[in-house]
């Protein structure tokens, strides 16, 4: 699988900042019309259990006002699926949640809580909700989500941001060994979590990968020089990276 590279822009950290004081500014829908201008295909937002950034409203907005397809982040949980089958958005991406993490720590667990997850994966798949699962890039991970039936993978980037030299490429190595694997059983690949201008351009390069969803470093990014701006800069270094 090669072509063009997709980029999910996860706009949760505009709500971060909105939800910091209360109120309606700055808007993340906003933020997701931005993004569309500059390049996104799409727009993903992770609504928590504990509502810290993206809220309920927010996912009615997004769903009424903006063109680009939702991937809507969630937990495998009841309340967050009858969530989902309320809206229908293009994508659901099931990742683990732990209240008393900063962000998304370590990818799901497929293999250990396959039967866990089996009801969430039938159900979106049943409204037609293309569901990914957000793994880390090991074999057993995508051999468990080949059998609970999941069309797409993402994978968990944030151990190959986080370390460098020889372990860096290990792990980049593991994420496109993954990313093979992953094409060779029908499921189509992602990856995403702590890239950057500097980083994400071995990430890009891997050709299986279809879809890149990226978030804190964008709307970081966007303090200085603009979200229109950052997210056309991202969109130019994974395109020259392929
Ligand atoms: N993909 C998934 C599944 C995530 O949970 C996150 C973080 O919310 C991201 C991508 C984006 O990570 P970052 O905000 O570090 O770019």
């Amino acid at each position: 699988m090669t072509g063009q590279l997709r980029l999910g822009v996860n706009i949760d950290h505009v709500a971060t900042i909105r939800n910091a004081r209360g109120g309606e500014h700055p808007d993340p829908v906003r933020a997701a019309i931005a993004a569309a201008a500059a390049g996104a295909d799409g727009i993903t937002a992770h609504l928590r259990e504990d509502r810290r950034h993206i809220t309920d409203g927010d996912i009615d907005r997004l769903m009424a006002e903006i063109d680009l397809p939702l991937n809507l982040e969630m937990a495998a949980t009841n309340e967050m699926l009858a969530i989902a089958l309320a809206h229908r958005p293009h994508a659901a991406c099931i990742v683990p949640e732990k209240r008393e993490e900063r962000t998304t720590e370590g990818g799901l667990d497929a293999a250990g809580q396959r039967n866990h997850l089996a009801y969430y994966v039938e159900k979106l798949s049943g409204a037609n909700i293309r569901v990914s699962l957000f793994i880390e890039p090991s074999e057993r991970q995508v051999e468990a989500a080949l059998r609970l039936g999941a069309p797409v993978v993402e994978f968990h980037t944030g151990r190959f941001a986080h370390v460098d030299g020889e372990e860096r490429s290990d792990e980049l190595r593991r994420i496109a060994d993954c990313a093979a694997l992953a094409v060779k059983n029908g499921i189509e690949p992602h990856a995403g979590h702590g890239l950057t201008f500097d980083n994400v351009a071995p990430i890009a390069a891997i050709p299986q990968l279809a879809e890149l969803n990226i978030g804190h470093f964008l709307v970081g990014e966007a303090i200085f020089t603009g979200l229109e701006d950052s997210v056309r800069r991202m969109r130019a270094a994974m395109d020259a990276a392929r």
